[in-house]
Order: C-alpha cells, then structure tokens, then sequence
C-alpha cells in the first residue's frame, strides 16, 4: 500500500495516520471496447489487488476501464470496513455517485470489497443508489450480477468461498508504474484479532498455488517488470501442499509435499536475480527464522519487514488476541536485526486507545517504539467495529480525546524516528531500482531501496526499471536525497 500511495503521490510524508481516507482510480485502457468500467479501491493492498482481478474478469465481457467516472458504464467502489471513517468515506463517495447518477440513470453503480460483504443486501435498502453488491469472494460472478442488473433487478453476491484465489486470473494492472506490481498470495485471514472486522469480510484464511504465483511474477518479469511485493494478511502463515485434500495420497505416501513462506520465497526469488521480493504483512507471532535466512541468503529478496506491534502492552496485546507479548516482539525485532542487519528496514502499525488501555500502557507503545525505532509507520486510534470480539467483550471506554492525544504523541514518535533512521543512511551507497520521475522535478528520478527508502537524484540519463547505486547526501523525514555513484 505504502509503495502505491508513493506511486501516486498521495503519500510523501514519513507518517500517515490513517491511509484507508485515500483511493486510487482505474486507468484509462483504451482496447476498442464497447463499455466503459470505472473502479475506485480503498483500503489495503489486497483491495487494490482485487481491482486489478475485477478488470481482468470484465475485461474479457466486453470493458475498458476509464478514470473518467462520468464516461463509465459501470461504477465500482471497491471498499474498506477496517474503521468506522473509512466506511464514511464510501458513504459521502456514494451520495456524490447519487448526484450523478440523477443525470445518467443508466450507470450502474456496484459496491465491492468488505464493506460489501459486511453489510450485504442491507447496502441495497441503505443507499438507495446501488444496483449491485459484491463480497470478496463472488467475483467471478460479476458478469451474471451486471446481466442480472441491465434486466432491471438489484443483484447481490455475498457469498465466502473457502477454496476462491483466483489463481488462474491475470490481473489487468491498474495503476501500475511499469516496474513495481503486488501478487496476491493468499486470501483470508484466521487469527482473530479481537479488533479487526478482517477475519469476517475476508474469511477463511486459503493459500495461492505456487505454480500460478510464480509464474506470474515470471511473466511479471518478461513484461520489464522488476519488483513484486506478495500479499497476504499474514504471509507467514502461508500452506500450499501439493496433495490439499488428497487424504488417500497421503496415507498412501506418508507425507504431504507442503510450501510454507520461505519456501515460496526461496521459489520467486529464483524467478530472477533482476526481479526484487518484497512481501507485507508478517506477524509477529507466525515470522520464522527460517524466513530471515531464505532473505539473508537472496540479495533480491529486500530487507524490510512489517511487522505490526499494535500496542507495547502485554496486557493489551493480550485483550487483542495477538498472540504475543510485548518480550515476545521486542525478541522478534532484535532477532531480525540480528540475522538482516541494523539496515533492515522495520516498518509497523499502531493502535492507540485500545478497550481499557491506561496511560500507563500507552506509554509501554512509546517505549517499544524507542526501542525498535521504526523506519515507518501506519497509526491510527482505535474504532470499534460491530461483530468484533472487542465489541462484544470490552468496553471501547477510552475517550476519542484521549485516543487522540495519545495518537499524536505515537505519530510525533514515529516522526523523529523516521527522520533518524533517514539521517543513519547519509553518506552511504546503495542499490536503488528506479520507479519513474520523482513528483517534484521530472529532472529527478526516484526509487527505493532495499530497506523500502525513497531516494529522490538528478536523472543524468537513466531510465526506470534500472537498477543504479545512489550515494545518500541528504535526507528529510520521508526522503533520501542522493546522487548516482
Ligand atoms: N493483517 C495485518 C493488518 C491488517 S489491517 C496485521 O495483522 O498486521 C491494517 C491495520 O489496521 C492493522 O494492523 C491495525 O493496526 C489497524 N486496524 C485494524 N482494525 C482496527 C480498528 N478497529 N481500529 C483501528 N485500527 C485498526
Ligand atoms: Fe486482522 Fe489480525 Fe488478521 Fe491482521 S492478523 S487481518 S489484524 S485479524
Ligand atoms: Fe480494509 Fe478489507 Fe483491506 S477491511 S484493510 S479492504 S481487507
């Protein structure tokens, strides 16, 4: 997410509070067709993912896509539930659609994504504008949806699969810079995090076939592609076995042939020493050694991990049914500085104001904060969502002017550190992959490092997709600044 909203330019600070407020919109596909598809994405990396898998199936019924809303057919907003301003965001985004809508009745407007499968056909009856609903998992079915809809019905597809990957789709890449694209590796998520709507708008937690996952960043590659970020909600917990369900093959063999992350890791890195690994989102209680080492051992696969702390208390990491403890992360951090080296690249996401969390709690979060010294983070303050195990069992008693104030002090945090870690990197080299022009002087270019840094230089002559070793001579809180050694 982080990379894309950088791609285009809605992020170039080293914080943001909250990234689910943004969107990003379908490019215009000029391919002759006769409809026009328009899909606006929130939320997180695999939402935007899933945009791309959307395209790919209306592509082949017959749409461009277009980033003209008012020359679509067809309008999308694939959505996000993860906090209550995020699903406000869609909802002000619809009353907008509805006034244009007053002038081309005709323009099918669907909503996707999890606010979709959070409220299902409740959306039809809410916002009295949609024609069709989509859930994660149905969309395969758009096509019998759109149909469903030009015969004058609503249509809704909710349904959550327990197999869908989508594996045999290639993605129409949407906003894409040419050099950098995500790879879904798997859907779902089965933890459980006592906050987080996730587990009930995404499902069950299923892997991607490995097959299908290299030879996509395989054809990625050929394509002058020369970074791919796999996604999941939690790739540590990635499980492929060759035989899935074959009880007989495995009675029969003894063993199942089983692809576990570093395992898939090791695989896509051999796709190409030119072609970068990047992954999101680990967690800290499923990252294994044997994943530092596969990274330690391919230069391509880059060194930054997300490691999402949410709070420094043990109690409140509890109450959230994280699945570790405070020891336990700082354990974790150390380990991955130890095996990857002080230029790792540590990224996390915080919660401030949490069910109960006391003053003094919320100060443990600062000083696991002082401790690792992030290189980036995503905060926000904690919005009770309906249907959570938080909902039900705790009491979201923290006062939204305490969670603030407590928010501001966690970003102002993250601000110095971020701009500590950027200082450690002046005067050294390193390897950058160039992305395109940087947004402030197209006399520069920009790309990052492997620790995930932007490092803006003056052009002199190179190209994106090179790879370049830029010596940092400056930096700011969110930006190398260098020149090509
Ligand atoms: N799977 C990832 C996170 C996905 S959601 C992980 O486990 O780390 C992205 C982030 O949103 C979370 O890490 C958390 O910090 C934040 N988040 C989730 N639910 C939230 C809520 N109810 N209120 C505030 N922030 C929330
Ligand atoms: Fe949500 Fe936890 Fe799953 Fe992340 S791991 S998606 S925070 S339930
Ligand atoms: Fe939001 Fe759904 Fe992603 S709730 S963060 S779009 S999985």
């Amino acid at each position: 997410m982080e990379n894309l909203l950088r791609d285009i330019g809605i992020l170039d600070s080293d914080t943001k509070a909250d990234v689910c407020e943004t969107y990003t919109v379908s490019k215009d596909q000029n391919t002759g067709k006769a409809r026009k598809l328009y899909i606006e994405s929130y939320g997180c990396q695999m939402n935007f993912s899933d945009s791309e898998i959307v395209a790919s199936i209306l592509s082949k019924e017959g749409f461009d896509t277009t980033s003209d809303i008012n020359a679509a057919d067809v309008v999308f907003l694939n959505t996000c539930s993860i906090r209550e301003k995020a699903e406000q965001t869609v909802r002000n985004r619809l009353t907008h659609i509805n006034n244009l809508k007053r002038h081309k009745p005709e323009m099918l407007v669907g909503v996707l994504g999890c606010m979709a499968e959070r409220l299902k056909s409740r959306l039809l009856e809410e916002e009295k504008i949609v024609d069709l609903v989509a859930g994660p998992d149905a969309y395969r079915d758009l096509p019998k949806l759109i149909n469903q809809v030009d015969e004058g019905d609503k249509a809704v597809n909710t349904f959550l699969s327990r197999e869908e990957t989508y594996a045999d789709i290639s993605p129409v890449r949407l906003n894409s810079n040419g050099v950098t694209a995500f790879i879904s590796i798997m859907r779902g998520c089965d933890n459980m995090c006592s906050f987080c709507v996730v587990p009930f708008t995404r499902g069950r937690e299923r892997s991607r076939d490995p097959h299908s996952i290299v030879s996509e960043a395989k054809d990625l590659f050929g394509r002058g592609y020369r970074e791919v970020t796999l996604l999941g909600q939690n790739v540590d917990s990635y499980k492929w076995s060759e035989v899935q369900n074959n009880k007989a093959w495995i009675e029969k063999n003894g063993i199942q042939d089983v692809v576990n992350f570093a395992e898939l890791l090791r695989r896509v890195a051999g796709v190409s020493p030119d072609l970068r690994v990047r992954f999101s989102t680990s967690h800290p209680k499923d990252i294994t050694d044997e994943v530092l080492f596969v990274m330690k051992e391919h230069e391509n696969i880059c060194k930054n991990i997300h490691l999402p702390m949410q709070s420094g208390s043990s109690r409140i990491l509890e109450l959230m049914n994280r699945g570790y403890s405070r020891e336990w992360y700082l354990n974790k951090a150390k380990r991955i500085r130890e095996v990857l080296g002080e230029d790792c690249g540590l990224s996390s996401d915080m919660i401030a104001g949490f069910c109960t969390e006391t003053e003094e709690e919320h100060r443990e979060t600062l000083s696991v904060m002082d401790a690792v010294q992030y290189d980036f983070a995503y905060m926000f303050y904690y919005s009770e969502r309906p249907g959570t195990l938080a909902e039900k069992k705790y009491k979201d008693d923290v006062s939204l002017e305490i969670k603030k104030r407590r928010l501001d002090e966690i970003i102002s945090k993250q601000r110095a550190h971020s701009f500590l870690r950027n200082q450690h990197d002046v005067g050294k080299t390193y390897k950058v992959l160039i992305e395109g022009n940087s947004k402030r002087s197209p006399k520069d270019l920009q790309g990052r490092t492997s620790s995930n840094k932007v490092v803006v230089f003056p052009a002199a002559g190179h190209q994106k997709g090179q790879y370049v070793n830029v010596l940092v001579t400056d930096c700011s809180g969110g930006t190398l600044i260098g020149k090509v050694v």
